[in-house]
């Protein structure tokens, strides 16, 4: 039995002005049919042993996120929701005790003790085969009790992703000799020409017994903080409402920290398949197939002259010439206008605009 995880509690700021406070990008329809969330539950869709998914999101997006799982024609098994946000180990911790407390009880057979497939809600895909052969790798250590992260072969050395180092030895599960969190960028040249890193996805499959073990022994206030919570928790409808005091009492951390970096189990499963976290402007250019001129151009978009652009209007016209790689992104009440090489940038536009009110 394998039990989807989706984390769904980022604001994907990098993303403005589509994305904002209480329409976050991964319920935004930016790469494919449906949105990330959608295409999220979708990739996994029809995997032996498959079962309903969890999904950990603020409570302020429950309603859309709910909205969209319905449409996906899911029914879930839970829609965690967390009044204040405490990062992801404690969003997996609480994923995990709701979906053992509410999987079958009594003797242990492999229901009450599922695989657990952690997967953020923001990411993009390209070869969905290439993944399902990954997680079939996966699937078989985590069922010896493996904690699994998937290691991307990067291409480039991005600087706003975690990097893994291997263990050198035969694979296809690799053991893990670090982690290093966001390096500079020329930390990460030599960690891309070494050939021995992988970029940290993000994306995890354990035993809950397995991760619930870790957490006790490893962080184990959150494991406690979390327990609480979920004992205090309530069900309403498809949603399982996390008590704001226990909650929020919670130390906030990530789970590569709280866990993977501490963890003599993690192994790692290299991932080859168009794997991009689309973090920013610049990244989501590079998911979406660009015409000659190497513009994507979504909405009511014109161009004369112009190249390497990302141009993406969503109520008027959009016009350019003699543009060349820039990002223009247009909505009813923002514009934004950028070159590519600053897109990073977007984020502190946005902290600038949260001060303003
Ligand atoms: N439910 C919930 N609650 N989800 C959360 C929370 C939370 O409090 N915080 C983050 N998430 C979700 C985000 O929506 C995102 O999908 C995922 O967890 C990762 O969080 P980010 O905040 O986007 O992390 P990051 O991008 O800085 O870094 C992580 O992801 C990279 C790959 O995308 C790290 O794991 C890096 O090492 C990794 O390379
Ligand atoms: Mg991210």
């Amino acid at each position: 039995m394998l039990i989807p995880v989706i984390l769904s509690g980022g604001s994907g700021t990098r993303l403005w002005p589509l994305s904002r406070e209480l329409y976050p990008k991964q319920l935004l329809p930016l790469v494919g049919k449906g949105t990330m969330l959608q295409e999220t539950l979708a990739r996994v869709a029809g995997v032996e042993g498959l079962s309903a998914p969890v999904v950990v999101c603020n409570e302020s997006h429950r309603f859309l996120v709910a909205e969209q799982v319905l449409e996906a024609g899911i029914k879930p098994q839970a829609i965690v929701l967390e009044p204040v946000g405490r990062n992801t180990a404690p969003a997996v911790a609480v994923a995990a005790m709701v979906a053992v407390s509410e999987a079958p009880n009594g003797a242990k057979t492999p229901e009450s003790d599922p695989l657990l497939l952690i997967l953020p809600a923001d990411h993009v895909i390209r070869d969905v085969k290439a993944f399902r052969a990954a997680l079939d790798i996966g699937r078989k250590a985590a069922a010896e009790g493996k904690l699994v992260t998937f290691g991307v072969v990067p291409n480039k050395p991005e600087t706003g992703y975690g990097y893994i180092k291997r263990v050198n030895g035969a694979g296809p599960a690799y053991a893990i000799d670090r982690f290093v969190e966001k390096p500079d960028l020329a930390t990460a040249q030599s960690y891309v020409a070494s050939q021995e890193y992988f970029w940290n996805s993000g994306m995890f499959l354990f035993r809950a017994s397995t991760v619930l073990n870790e957490l006790r022994e490893l962080s184990p206030k959150i494991y406690e903080a979390c327990a609480q919570a979920v004992t205090a928790a309530k069900r309403d409808l498809d949603f399982t409402r996390l008590p704001t005091k226990e909650f929020g009492a919670c130390p906030s951390d990530s789970f590569d920290y709280a866990v993977m970096e501490k963890t003599k189990h993690g192994v790692v499963v290299p991932l080859d398949a168009g794997w991009s976290d689309v973090g920013s402007w610049s990244a989501l250019h590079e998911a979406i197939p660009a015409d000659e001129e190497g513009n994507v151009t979504l909405g009511d978009v014109l161009t004369a002259d112009s190249n390497g652009n990302y141009l993406h209007s969503t109520s008027r016209l959009v016009a350019a010439v003699g543009l060349k790689d820039h990002v223009v992104v247009e909505t009813k009440d923002a514009v934004l206008v950028a070159p590519k090489s600053r897109v990073q940038d977007v984020k502190e536009l946005v902290n600038q605009l949260k001060k303003q009110g």
